[in-house]
């Protein structure tokens, strides 16, 4: 046995979606690249390091992947140059190509000394130089996988990564090299539509799909891999998952509270189990309802009226001025304090992104951080008046 958690994989989908990826249709916006949403939590991350990715290389691809939430300080644009510099490293033919490129006139093999510091944004050899070198001595597909894509419009070197790979995507997908394709998931469909949505954004007109969320194979597979001293049963397990969002981690966390009851008894299980599922999702809805109850009424407000009107939400002008006003009558303010001005709904905008409520694009495009909040506040009967 081995300590590190077992994973369902789905190589059926992850090579349906490769294929589907890597073909270059008739009036397909493939080349522009695909989005791949899905809520928190539900297998993102997993799918594409552990199916997809293989899949594609599988079919032949070159496959260069960037988290940019894996760490979460350095700048999106960096850690998009940084992966693309990781994928050259060792390929001598690549590293002679853009020596040259850079004007090292006399390097061969035997001297090759040429720093890969000198690839990236702003650098002498550009992102694009790199995947097009790489591109033509390898002969295959570059595949450029960007987990937690929406982060890349956080930054302004990001804005310049995204459009460094829109030129070399554009270089690539010419008949003289073998193609380039840009594959980003994310878990907010509003913040991955806005890297596609306008026409100055590098991606418009790219496909946004829905990521597929695990499946009642999957809990098959749970309820037979979990060891517990007891079994469960999938028919009852499923619909649990469902209700748990699709999140794995929930059911995983409900098993480990049984792993050591050795003598429960087995007609209770599926009942005590099913109320520890919804105890740890309620849980975790209660620590967010926590930070939303502990905003000041202005904060509270901006947060409420961004949820509400979702997509055309304009943080200054009058007429959200004015609803912010409405809300904070709503939630009982007495009229004297019910007050909204550009500064203060400044601070406010910068205390919410402090909290993790709201996100931010570099452009001043705001959006609220998970779809989860809207629901919160919307079963709290919090949006009412507010469209
Ligand atoms: N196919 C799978 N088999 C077993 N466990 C899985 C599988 N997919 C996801 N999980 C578990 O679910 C949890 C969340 O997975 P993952 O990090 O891939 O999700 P994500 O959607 O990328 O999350 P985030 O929104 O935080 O980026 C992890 O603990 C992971 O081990
Ligand atoms: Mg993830």
């Amino acid at each position: 046995m081995t300590n590190i958690a077992p994973i369902f994989h789905r190589p059926d989908l992850a090579k349906r979606l490769a294929c589907q990826i890597l073909v270059a249709g008739v009036g397909s916006a493939a080349g522009s690249g695909v989005f791949l949403a899905a809520p928190r939590r539900t297998g993102k991350s997993t799918f594409a390091r552990e199916d997809l990715r293989p899949a594609l290389e599988a079919e032949g691809a070159l496959v260069v992947y960037a988290d940019l939430w894996a760490n979460p300080t350095a700048d999106p644009g960096l850690v998009i140059s940084n992966a693309i510099r990781a994928s050259l490293v060792g390929n001598e033919g690549v590293i002679l190509r853009l020596a040259k490129r850079a004007g090292m006139s006399k390097v061969s093999f035997g001297n090759l000394s040429f720093d890969l510091d000198r690839v990236g944004l702003g650098k002498d050899v550009s992102l694009t130089d790199a995947l097009v070198a790489l591109s033509d001595e390898t002969g295959q597909m570059i595949v450029l996988l960007i987990d937690e894509a929406q982060h890349a419009i956080t930054s302004d070197a990001g804005i310049a990564a995204l459009f460094a790979l829109k030129a070399a995507r554009d270089e690539l997908n010419s008949s003289q090299h073998h193609g380039l394709r840009i594959v980003c998931t994310g878990s907010n469909r509003d913040k991955l539509a806005m890297l596609r949505n306008s026409k100055d954004q590098a991606f418009f007109g790219a496909p946004l799909v829905n990521f597929p969320l695990l499946g009642r194979d999957y809990i098959d597979w749970f309820c037979k891999e979990i060891r517990l001293p007891f079994q469960l049963d999938p028919e009852q397990v499923w619909p649990l998952f469902i209700e748990a969002g699709y999140r794995p981690e929930l059911l995983g966390s409900a098993a480990d509270q049984f792993r050591f009851e050795f003598d429960v008894d087995a007609t209770v299980v599926p009942q005590k189990f099913a109320e520890e599922v919804r105890r740890l999702a309620e849980e975790l809805n209660e620590v967010q309802r926590g930070v939303i109850h502990s905003l000041t009424p202005i904060q509270s407000a901006v947060l409420r009226v961004m949820a509400a009107t979702d997509q055309q939400y304009a943080p200054f002008e009058a007429a959200t001025l004015e609803k912010y006003r409405k809300a904070m009558q709503l939630a009982g303010q007495p009229p004297e304090e019910v007050k909204a001005d550009v500064p203060g709904v400044q601070q406010a905008l910068i205390a919410l992104q402090d909290k993790k409520l709201i996100w931010r694009a570099a452009r001043g495009v705001y959006a609220v951080e998970e779809r989860n909040i809207i629901d919160l506040l919307k079963a709290d009967g919090l949006l009412e008046g507010l469209a």
